[in-house]
This record gives C-alpha cells, sequence and structure tokens, in this order.
C-alpha cells in the first residue's frame, strides 16, 4: 500500500472538519474524491500535507510504510507527495523558471513541459501574479509534474480550465501517471479529468466523512442523476479497497 489513511480526525479553527476517515491508495493507483462544497476534501488533501492548523488529532497516515503525520511539509514533499493546489498562491518576485529549475534540474525538460502546457512566456512573469485562471492551473500542474512526486494530490485540476486546455493538461498528466508507480488523489467536481486518466476507485466525502466506494464514472453519474444525498446508501463501504 502507497498511503493508509487510518480514522483519521481533523480539527480546523477549533471544529471537526474531518471525522474518522479511513482510505487507502495503492502504487501506480489513482483514486478520484467526490463531493459538495465545503464537505472537506481540500482539508483532508492539506492535512496528507502537513498544513499548520490542519493537524490530525487521531488515526494515522502511513505512506510508504512510514507514519507521517508528525513530519513538516518539506520531509513529506522528499517522501514523494505532492499538491496541486484548488486556489494556487501568488508570488510576487519569483519567476515561474526560478520555481521550476528550483524543482528540476534538467533545463530540456522545462523547456519542453512549459511548450506542451503553452507556459513559454510565463516563465518570465511573477508566479501566478495576473494569471488567467487557467493560465494558474496550468502552472500548478507544471510544478507538480518537475517536482516529479509520487503520490500526487491534485485538487480541482480542471476547474477553470477550458475545454481545449483540459484535453492538454489531461494528456501531460495521464503520460505522467502512466510511469511506473505513480499514484494521485484526485478531488474533481466537473469529471472533465475523468475522460484522460485511469481512475480505479472513487469515493465520496459529505460532512466530513466518506460515504461510498465505486468506479469514479459511476459514482459521477450517480451523483449527476441523483444528487449527492444518495451517496449515503453506500455508507457501509466507506474504504477504498
Ligand atoms: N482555516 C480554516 N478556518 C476555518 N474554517 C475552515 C478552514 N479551512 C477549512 N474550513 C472550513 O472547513 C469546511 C471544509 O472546507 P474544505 O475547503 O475542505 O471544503 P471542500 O470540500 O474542499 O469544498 P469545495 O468543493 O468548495 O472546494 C468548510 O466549511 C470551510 O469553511
Ligand atoms: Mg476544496
Amino acid at each position: 500500500m502507497l498511503l493508509e489513511v487510518k480514522n483519521i480526525s481533523v480539527n480546523v479553527a477549533g471544529k471537526a472538519i474531518l471525522k474518522d476517515i479511513s482510505l487507502q491508495i495503492k502504487k501506480a493507483e489513482i483514486a478520484v474524491l467526490f463531493g459538495p462544497n465545503g464537505s472537506g476534501k481540500t482539508t483532508l488533501i492539506k492535512a496528507l500535507m502537513g498544513f499548520s492548523g490542519y493537524s490530525i488529532s487521531s488515526g494515522s497516515v502511513i505512506f510508504k510504510d512510514k507514519e507521517i503525520s508528525g513530519l513538516s511539509i518539506e520531509e513529506r514533499v522528499k517522501m514523494g507527495l505532492g499538491i496541486m493546489y484548488q486556489h494556487p498562491a501568488k508570488i510576487r518576485g519569483v519567476k515561474l523558471y526560478q520555481i521550476a529549475q528550483f524543482l528540476c534540474r534538467d533545463k530540456k525538460k522545462i523547456e519542453e513541459l512549459s511548450e506542451r502546457l503553452s507556459l513559454r512566456e510565463h516563465l518570465h512573469r511573477d508566479i501566478n501574479l495576473d494569471f488567467s485562471g487557467g493560465e494558474m492551473k496550468r502552472a500548478e500542474l507544471f510544478q507538480i509534474l518537475l517536482q516529479e512526486p509520487d503520490l500526487l494530490l491534485l485538487d480541482e485540476p480542471e476547474s477553470g480550465v477550458d475545454l481545449e486546455n483540459i484535453s492538454v493538461m489531461g494528456k501531460v498528466l495521464n503520460e505522467y501517471l502512466q510511469k511506473p508507480g505513480k499514484s494521485a488523489l484526485i478531488i474533481t467536481h466537473t469529471g472533465y479529468i475523468l475522460d484522460y486518466i485511469h481512475a480505479k476507485n472513487g469515493c465520496v466525502m459529505m460532512d466530513g466523512k466518506l460515504w461510498c466506494v465505486g468506479k469514479p464514472k459511476e459514482i459521477f453519474e450517480s451523483i449527476r442523476k441523483e444528487g449527492y444525498e444518495k451517496c449515503r446508501e453506500c455508507h457501509d463501504k466507506q474504504r477504498i479497497e
């Protein structure tokens, strides 16, 4: 097992946001997380990355056979965790190219990937400053792929991205995830990204709990037709097997 989340609870700003969450992701597996706004999806990803204010109050997170809940973000990144933010930060004074060089020493790779993601001109701009919504998402994907994590935590990668660019991003992401041992946990509302990757398992977060498990496209269709409430009927199968 690459990631094993066992019965974790997370309080944020004094409020219980995640309640007894368990999930597992195997090496080379892609899992999808659905769920209504405010249900706790981003909180889960932030807790897995070790953001301050999102610490785990009970339960454990095992990544590559090691308990990581006490580790810093930097240590988790070094172990192979990577995050693509729902709302990327703007960084004044730091060029995209500078962070790219920090993440990857291979100049050719930086050039090729920035070309594929139509980011050549953006390399020489401050990170995300006045980037359009879609450009920010492409820049996020660019950075996380240069970092080469083993487990990608992608928070709504296609949100605000036009259909042609979703196709570009989806193909680049799929190529990366085809490499041996690469895994991902992907949050999506629209499901568009599912057309480009081979996701095996999906689950639904509601009120800080995981309620369902199944094939991502089937869950998506069920949500589309019958809403999230239907997912509660699967609450006895809370684990991603
Ligand atoms: N730092 C914080 N301080 C106070 N409340 C927070 C904080 N972080 C998250 N929350 C609250 O926790 C709940 C879950 O938020 P979260 O961002 O995890 O939702 P989400 O499932 O990602 O929603 P969305 O689909 O809208 O992105 C929300 O009610 C949010 O306001
Ligand atoms: Mg979110």
